[in-house]
């Protein structure tokens, strides 16, 4: 589906950034490791007559913590098709495949587990209780596992997590609400899992910078007080939403940059404060049940550079001002009931866009749904104005008079 491909591109961007910024903080701890080491078989190699092994000196209490948390781990480790965690042996956890670790942060002589990293690992297993006694990790990805189960409530524990990443793994059970008790957390990504049920509103009010929740079985309406969040990326695509986008929303808008609602379900006009998010660069709405017109507020959102309403039912014209934002490169309103596009909107190869018109009820353009098809939604059109959420309800409506 060409909503997939769009996902992956916008939040690509994110990613290679975060990596980049992984790859950099673990190349320092890694550099600093590597020196410590070096610093400690120097040191022996003067010593060598001393009897005791320098070399090894005891882990400190955090380490041995984290020696039992991963040991813990292995035990439900049911299948590690690539050896990753072959070497997680013996009490050097920060020699261990995926394990990054960074100097403690109230005493910077000792170590400890700051970051774990098995991406793309294909390990089968489960998350034990005892990774709460990894309290001081920043970092957890465990992208492209098949970790199963769910959280464990100890995770709690993990004050200084920054990212957590869990996305496509088999985790299941009701959203996990424990990650809404992390008071580090900025990124949270739980795509492509089978999380069930409600999403809980508190969502919304933690101080999260992108949240990536598509592709679960999430059966929810978008919470009203959707607006108290300060992410800047939201992904809801493919899940079963429902409900209106409510008004609140406007109060995303000193943060919100990317908004998507691919394939989630849902209905009722797109409401007027959409325009408000002034600092919006990717709208995506397709694939629902919106209603109405395009509200003319999205002319005002001068870094919008794309922009899907395709497969929905909006009707109405296109307008003008949308068609001539001046960061707009990608313009999608196919599989609608849009019956007239003004001005440059009627010729957007002109301004360089790339674009989809198709399957509207345009009359001057190819590829357009039937006279019979457009007639049916187009003979009851919907008013945003006085019914912005009971769209969806009034279509249905007119569908069953018709069918009658
Ligand atoms: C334009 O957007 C549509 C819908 O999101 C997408 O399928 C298409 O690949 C995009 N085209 C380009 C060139 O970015
Ligand atoms: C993993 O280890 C097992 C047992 O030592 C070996 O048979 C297998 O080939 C290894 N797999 C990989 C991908 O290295
Ligand atoms: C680090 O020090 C601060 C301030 O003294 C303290 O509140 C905190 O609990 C300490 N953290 C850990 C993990 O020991
Ligand atoms: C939470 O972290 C602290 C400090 O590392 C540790 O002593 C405690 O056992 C941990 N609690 C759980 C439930 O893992
Ligand atoms: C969408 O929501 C309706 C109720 O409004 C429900 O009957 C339907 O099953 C949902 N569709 C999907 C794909 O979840
Ligand atoms: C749209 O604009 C392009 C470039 O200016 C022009 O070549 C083309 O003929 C125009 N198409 C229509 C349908 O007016």
């Amino acid at each position: 589906m060409a909503s997939n491909s769009s996902l992956v591109t916008t939040t690509t961007a994110l990613f290679s950034f975060l990596v980049l910024y992984l790859a950099v903080s673990f190349s320092n701890i890694a550099a600093k490791h590597r020196h410590s080491t070096t610093t400690n078989h120097r040191h022996s190699a003067i010593s060598n007559h001393h009897p005791h092994h320098h070399h090894t000196a005891a882990p400190n209490p955090r380490l041995q913590q984290a020696y039992t948390a991963l040991q813990a781990w292995k035990r439900v480790i049911y299948s590690d098709p690539f050896n990753t965690t072959s070497d997680w042996t013996g009490p050097s956890v920060c020699d261990y495949t995926g394990i990054y670790c960074a100097p403690f942060q109230n005493n910077t002589h000792i170590q400890t587990v700051a970051g774990i990293d098995l991406n793309h690992a294909d390990i089968a297993g489960f998350l034990p209780d005892e990774l709460g006694l990894l309290s001081d990790l920043a970092l957890i990805h465990l992208n492209s596992n098949r970790f199963c189960g769910i959280l464990p409530l100890t995770l709690s524990n993990l004050t200084l997590l920054f990212e957590l990443d869990l996305s496509n793994n088999r985790f299941v059970g009701p959203f996990p609400s424990v990650v809404l008790s992390l008071p580090s957390l900025k990124f949270l990504d739980l795509r492509f899992n089978e999380f069930e049920g409600t999403l809980p509103p508190e969502l919304f009010n933690v101080n999260l910078d992108a949240i990536f929740i598509n592709n679960n079985r999430l059966r929810s309406v978008i919470p009203s007080n959707l607006g108290s969040s300060t992410a800047s990326v939201v992904v809801f695509a493919n899940n079963n939403l429902a409900g209106c986008i409510p008004p609140s929303i406007a109060s995303f808008a000193n943060t919100m940059e990317e908004l998507l609602l691919i394939n989630t379900n849902v209905t009722g006009c797109l409401p007027n404060e959409v325009g408000f998010l002034y600092k919006l660069r990717v709208l995506d709405v397709s694939f629902n049940k919106l209603v109405g017109e395009i509200p003319y507020s999205i002319a005002g959102l001068a870094h919008l550079e794309q922009l899907n309403l395709g497969h929905n039912m909006m009707s109405g014209e296109v307008p003008a001002g949308v068609c001539e934002l001046p960061n707009l490169a990608n313009f999608t309103f196919s599989y609608n009931y849009f019956f007239e596009e003004e001005g440059v909107c009627g010729n957007l190869t002109a301004r360089g866009l790339v674009w989809d018109d198709r399957k509207n009820c345009l009359p001057e353009k190819r590829f357009q749904r039937s006279k019979k098809e457009c007639d049916v939604v187009l003979e009851h059109p919907v008013d945003c104005f006085e019914h912005p959420c009971g769209g969806e309800k009034h279509v249905e409506n007119n569908h069953e008079k018709h069918r009658t």
